[in-house]
């Protein structure tokens, strides 16, 4: 089947809507997402979003703990222009129907705080802020006329000039986006969707980690068709380790336990119910988390132990139970009762600082392809992200874009010449264990030498090991019908690659990379 959209987008998370309900009184709209349409990271998020909303904080603090937290290489007008905008994209947020907790009086947000902040200014659901967000902008998105959402549609490559026969290298000037092929997982047919302009808002890419935060859908799609299409990324190198993910081996992905809990008082604490954080930074429990992951890392290979502790019992029972009501139950579900007991953790894959890289606008290097959310790279996070700037960077940055594109679409029209997807010859691979099992060595590979803590062996090893993954991978999908799981493996794999050559090719300890034979002597 053909399409002819103005607006594509790729993705159902809060980039996607936000940017979708922008720009839906501008044209027709069609956002594809590849599972559920409220699956993916955003509905996940426990902390919140952070915003100086009241005069007891200020544009300059927030502005400041930013570039603290992303080590000196964040740009900083993008910095400023984000955190500024930050109120006003909050009170659409709350127009489109998302609810924020309110203190007790009822009239103020009520605010938490989270590692690397020097304030009080995580606006929050309880502790499940993600939650409402997607909720909110669903039930919006779903109510506009010019919206359509069409789930179980798998985006698999942007439409370049490559598909019209010309040869394209990452040198082309001015190689431009028609629109995605697209396979419909119910029918797994492969559909050509044309598009005025494409935003991609396909989130992170977690699953190239055997231990992950991150839904099962955060495969790296986005990037990985940007990758194929000659487009430009940057700061990969750079994935953040969330310190406190729930110690329960066998739950994928791994369960956050919120930071906002050591904003509340919790405390990091060794198997012997020792503090610890002392040894590493003044900040303690609150300081940037590529500190503290770093720090359980070393804790845990001192040890030997596969996990630490959260002691949040300094929190309180009441507020632990009014406050962090999934957190709660989620452990009580496994044994721990976390208003006496203490919490087993352990980091985990969370968030990819880099991505596509995007100016001020969320535009791309290809033109009529925007990004947003965390599939792009805009410069706020520099080498480690601060808590709950994420979900802000995904509200301003598909307002930039919305306001963009909605310029862009004028005077465009949809590339007719474009042919359908071939897929003569092609046979089903019926053998999914060397999809399944090589997915699970990729992540193993990860985990083991491209982590926490890095060296130059251990990327080199890691190197050589994908090589061979990746040959019979490409082998499998040159002969084989098209389905999701060897599309995600072949995005998983290209993404594997992008962050150890960006890893190898930083030679100085920054942010989230760090290598030992980095270390100054
Ligand atoms: P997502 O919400 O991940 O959505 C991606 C969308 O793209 C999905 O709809 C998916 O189906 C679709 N998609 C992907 N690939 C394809 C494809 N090939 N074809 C079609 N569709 C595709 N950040 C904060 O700021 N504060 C927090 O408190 C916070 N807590 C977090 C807690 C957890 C457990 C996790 C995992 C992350 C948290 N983060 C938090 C990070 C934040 O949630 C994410 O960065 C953000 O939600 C990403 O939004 P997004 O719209 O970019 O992507
Ligand atoms: C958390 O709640 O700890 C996650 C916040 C974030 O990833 O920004």
């Amino acid at each position: 089947m053909r399409y002819e959209v103005d607006f594509l987008v790729i993705g159902s998370g809060i980039a996607g809507l936000s940017f979708a309900l922008k720009v839906a009184p501008y044209g027709k709209v069609c956002v594809l997402t590849k599972g559920d349409a409220s699956e993916g990271s955003t509905r996940y998020a426990q902390g919140g979003i952070a915003a100086v909303m009241y005069d007891s904080d200020s544009f300059d603090k927030h502005i400041h703990d930013t570039l603290v937290a992303g080590d000196g290489i964040c740009n900083r007008e993008v910095v400023e222009m984000t955190i500024r905008q930050a109120p006003d994209r909050i009170r659409e947020l709350v127009q489109y129907g998302v609810g924020f907790d309110l203190d007790g009086k009822g009239d103020r947000f009520d605010l938490h705080r989270e590692g690397g902040h020097s304030e009080f200014r995580i606006l929050h659901h309880k502790d499940n802020t993600g939650e409402e967000i997607e909720r909110g902008l669903l039930e919006a998105a779903r109510r506009h006329p010019n919206i359509e959402i069409k789930e179980r549609q798998f985006s698999i490559d942007l439409i370049t000039q490559h598909h019209l026969g010309q040869r394209v290298t990452k040198h082309t000037p001015g190689i431009e986006c028609y629109g995605v092929y697209a396979l419909d997982c119910d029918t797994n047919r492969i559909d050509t969707y044309l598009a005025k302009v494409t935003l991609l808002a396909t989130g992170g890419m977690g699953n190239v980690y055997s231990t992950t935060t991150t839904p099962v859908i955060s495969t790296g799609d986005g990037v990985a068709m940007v990758h194929r299409a000659r487009g430009v990324l940057s700061d990969l190198e750079f994935m953040q380790f969330h310190p406190t993910s729930l110690y329960n081996p066998a739950e994928k992905p791994a369960f956050l336990i919120t930071e906002a809990m050591r904003g509340a008082g919790a405390v990091l604490k060794d198997r012997n119910g020792n503090e610890f954080m002392q040894k590493y930074d003044k900040r303690l429990s609150l300081a940037p988390r590529d500190i503290v992951a770093r720090a359980i890392d070393n804790e845990m290979k001192l040890s030997g132990r596969d996990y630490l502790y959260l002691d949040a019992r300094p929190i309180g029972k009441q507020h632990l139970i009014e406050g962090f009501p999934t957190i709660y139950a989620k452990c009580l579900s496994i044994g721990i009762d976390i208003t006496r007991d203490m919490i087993p953790i352990r980091p985990a894959a969370h968030y990819q600082c880099g991505g596509i890289k995007v100016g001020l606008n969320g535009e791309s290097s290809i033109r009529h392809l925007y990004a947003a959310g965390e599939c792009s790279c805009t410069g706020l996070h520099g080498g480690n992200r601060l808590a709950s700037n994420s979900l802000l960077e995904a509200v301003v940055y598909a307002h930039n874009a919305a306001m963009a594109a909605i310029e862009d679409v004028k005077g465009l029209g949809f590339n007719t010449a474009v042919p359908d997807w071939n897929a003569e010859g092609m046979v089903l691979n019926e053998e999914m264990i060397l999809i399944t099992q090589t997915k699970r060595e990729l992540q193993e590979i990860m985990w083991n030498y491209v982590g926490i803590v890095r060296s130059d062996l251990r990327l080199q090893r890691a190197f050589d090991r994908l090589n061979l993954i990746f040959r019979e991978t490409e082998d499998l999908y040159n002969r084989s019908v098209l389905t999701e799981p060897l599309s995600e493996l072949r995005n998983l794999i290209a993404c594997a690659y992008l962050i150890i050559k960006m890893a190898r090719a930083r030679r100085q300890n920054v942010g989230l990379h760090y290598s030992l034979d980095l270390l100054e002597k």
